[in-house]
């Protein structure tokens, strides 16, 4: 991949999602904002092929095994396999770049559970994430004709998180850092075995602290909205975007002229990650048998190794069953909805969601404007609870409609199919890497 020099004109432009459960990218060709075109829009392959697997999510997962460091699905698996004895993946890392003591927690050791060798700090993990990231992104471009020796910038996607700018260059260092030890790491990142400890090591240490690597940031409620804008004959003027992930929910609107409207802006930082945690706790209390500590953590462990798919499945057939030690455990979707906690997040998510409508509402009438549109986006946008929050709402003075988390393009033949059954997923990569430059924070 070349990077674009100081006011060269690229062709294309790369925008990295580093989600909390998974991380896409998006190529999508210069100026396809202004004259907009499917062709002009290519996910990137970087979750590989792996069986069960979705090609455009790469888990955000890392695995330290007593010899290797494994990475996405196969470091899930691993996990999962793993699940009885006292070791875990480390996962949903990236809420760690919100701590208010940033630094402090990436310079920790991971727990024991997670690197028992300490040899490696919470840092040198994430950074080879981001490494088998950009190395798979890589690849991905290399495969594809048309972006395989085109001009490149790349950008990356942040949720507006408050002093989101000020983490810029933080950012910049760990995406920098991840580009030198991918460069030292060549092939071996994709050996299916995983990277040696003492090469992954040695990788980090010969890196060192490379000079930044030029990456705009782009906000990801913004990039989200982007998306939504384009290849529409009438585009709403004032454009609301949900983002339900598994770190964070967000709030953004862009209004009239596609400036954001700043007051509409709002994280809350329970996502899926929360209602996982949830119902974690009530199958937990359905297993009242176990008697020891021992045998609680077990359980606990390789309930977390599939609380995502028994989520999903909760949600599309009001039930979901799960299997330990050869006992069945089925949770209903109403467990969930009378649960207290679950409640709580809930009716915390409507009154962020009703400030951040309102702030949209008020826009639009001093904008002469009868109409305010929503979009959700992300993992959350299949939940029932989040499309019918959307469905049903109602603001002062405007009306309000709701565009498909999925446009219509998604289902062109470009995409053969892939691209529209996890397009919100994808809404952000895609959407960060049309964005115009103005839109972007940085
Ligand atoms: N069909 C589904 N029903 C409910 N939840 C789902 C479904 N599919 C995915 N999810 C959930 O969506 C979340 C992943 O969505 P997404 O990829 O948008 O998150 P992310 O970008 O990794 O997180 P964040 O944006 O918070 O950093 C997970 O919690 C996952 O379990
Ligand atoms: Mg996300």
């Amino acid at each position: 991949m070349t990077q674009a020099g100081a006011g060269a004109q690229a062709q294309w432009i790369v925008c990295i999602d580093f989600g909390t459960a998974f991380s896409k990218a998006a190529a999508v060709r210069e100026g396809a904002w202004g004259a907009f075109d499917p062709r002009m829009v290519r996910p990137l392959t970087v979750g590989g092929v792996s069986p069960g697997g979705n090609p455009f999510l790469l888990e955000s997962a890392v695995f330290v095994t007593d010899t290797h460091v494994l990475f996405g699905s196969e470091a899930v698996r691993a996990a999962g396999v793993a699940a009885a004895s006292k070791r875990q993946a480390l996962r949903s890392f990236k809420t760690m770049l919100s701590a208010a003591d940033f630094d402090r927690a990436l310079a920790a050791f991971a727990p024991l559970s997670i690197d028992p060798h300490r040899m490696f700090s919470q840092r040198d993990l994430i950074v080879l994430y981001l490494a088998y990231l950009s190395g798979a992104i890589a690849r991905a471009i290399a495969a594809d004709p048309e972006l395989a020796g085109a001009e490149i910038r790349r950008r990356y996607a942040l949720p507006a998180w408050k002093g989101g700018q000020s983490m810029h260059g933080r950012i910049t260092a760990l995406f920098s850092k991840a580009e030198a030890v991918a460069a030292r790491l060549g092939d071996a990142l994709f050996d299916p075995a995983g990277i040696p400890l003492a090469a992954a090591a040695e990788a980090l240490k010969q890196a060192g602290e490379p000079a930044p690597l030029e990456f705009g940031m782009v906000f990801e409620a913004t990039a989200a909205a982007a998306y939504s804008l384009v290849g529409l004959k009438a585009p709403a003027s004032h454009l609301m975007v949900v983002d339900m992930g598994a770190g964070t929910t967000d709030f953004a609107a862009l209004g009239e002229g596609r400036d954001e409207i700043v007051d509409a802006r709002v994280t809350l930082m329970q996502a899926g990650d929360m209602i996982d945690r949830i119902l974690l706790d009530l199958l937990l209390q359905k297993a009242p048998n176990l008697k020891t500590q021992a045998e609680q953590l077990a359980l606990w462990r390789s309930l977390m190794a599939s609380i995502r798919e028994v989520k999903e499945s909760l949600f599309i057939d009001g039930r979901a069953a799960v299997t330990h030690q050869g006992k069945t455990k089925t949770i209903a979707a109403r467990d969930l909805y009378k649960d207290r906690d679950f409640k709580a997040f809930l009716r915390e998510m409507k009154r962020a969601f009703e400030n951040s409508l309102n702030a949209v509402a008020a826009r639009a009438v001093k904008d002469k404007r009868k109409e305010v549109c929503i979009v959700a986006v992300g993992g959350g946008a299949y939940a029932p609870f989040v499309q019918e929050m959307v469905r049903s709402a109602k603001a002062p003075k405007v009306r309000v409609a709701s565009y498909p988390a999925t446009p219509d393009w998604a289902h062109s033949a470009a995409f053969g199919g892939n691209l529209a059954p996890i397009f919100p997923q994808l809404a952000i990569a895609i959407g960060g890497a049309l964005a115009p430059d103005r839109l972007c924070a940085a």
